[in-house]
């Protein structure tokens, strides 16, 4: 049996999916383990789990050099080529939205908009559904700074418990979408080993 591959977004999403891979009985002992190493071998599963920032899950399932990822939709929204989409894990739920400062008439202005994001090609997608022309600025992070600086009117982001957008006096004036943790599988792997791929997903399923 080949021994297949995931990578795994660290941070954010990666005690959900220890604790998400233990509810379906893997043992995942080395994660639980105070270390720097970023590749771990399970004990009991033929798999191995590679740590790993979101954009690079994609970079890393799309070439193929791992079978399986998981990412947030907003990353794959961003970020995303050329996949299976697999499954909807449910947690690192969070909301794309637009906000702006309290109070400020985003529409009534007699200028293209500006808009700051660390998703350039989310926003850029839902500003055209809306038919607006809008200039997009694309930010690292701490993307709440922008409008507050006067960089942007307004930025799209995604919001969690809301507490930034509070804490930096916006608010949120449009949703566009909901997004969450998925499982993801290189389009090849998914041929070849497609048996042992479809148990490890049946096992995470049950659990969900
Ligand atoms: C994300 C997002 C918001 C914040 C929302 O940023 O870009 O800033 O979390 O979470 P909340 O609604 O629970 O407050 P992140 O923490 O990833 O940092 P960054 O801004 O530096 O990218």
């Amino acid at each position: 049996m080949n021994r297949l591959k995931i990578a795994l977004t660290k941070g954010r999403l990666e005690k959900s999916a220890i604790e998400l891979f233990e509810k379906a009985g893997i043992d995942c002992s080395p994660l639980r383990e105070d270390t720097r190493r970023l590749i771990h071998t399970l004990p009991t599963e033929p798999l191995d789990i590679l740590l790993v920032k979101a954009q690079d899950v994609i970079t890393y399932v799309e070439h193929g050099v791992c079978d399986l990822g998981i990412v947030g939709k907003d990353t794959i929204l961003e970020h995303g080529n050329s996949f299976f989409e697999i499954l909807d894990l449910g947690f690192g739920a969070c909301r794309f939205v637009l906000a702006t400062k309290k109070g400020e008439d985003l529409y009534g202005k007699y200028r293209d908009i500006r808009i700051a994001t660390k998703y350039p090609k989310v926003a850029k997608n839902y500003f055209e559904k809306m038919g607006m022309n809008v200039d997009i600025i694309k930010i690292e992070g701490s993307v709440e700074i922008a409008p507050l600086l006067g960089l942007a009117d307004a930025v799209v982001d995604i919001v969690e418990t809301g507490t930034t957008l509070k804490e930096n006096g916006l608010q949120a004036v449009d949703d566009i979408s909901r997004v969450s943790a998925r499982l993801i599988v290189n389009i090849a792997s998914m041929k070849i080993n497609r048996t042992q791929i479809m148990e490890f997903v049946d096992k995470l399923d049950s659990v969900l």
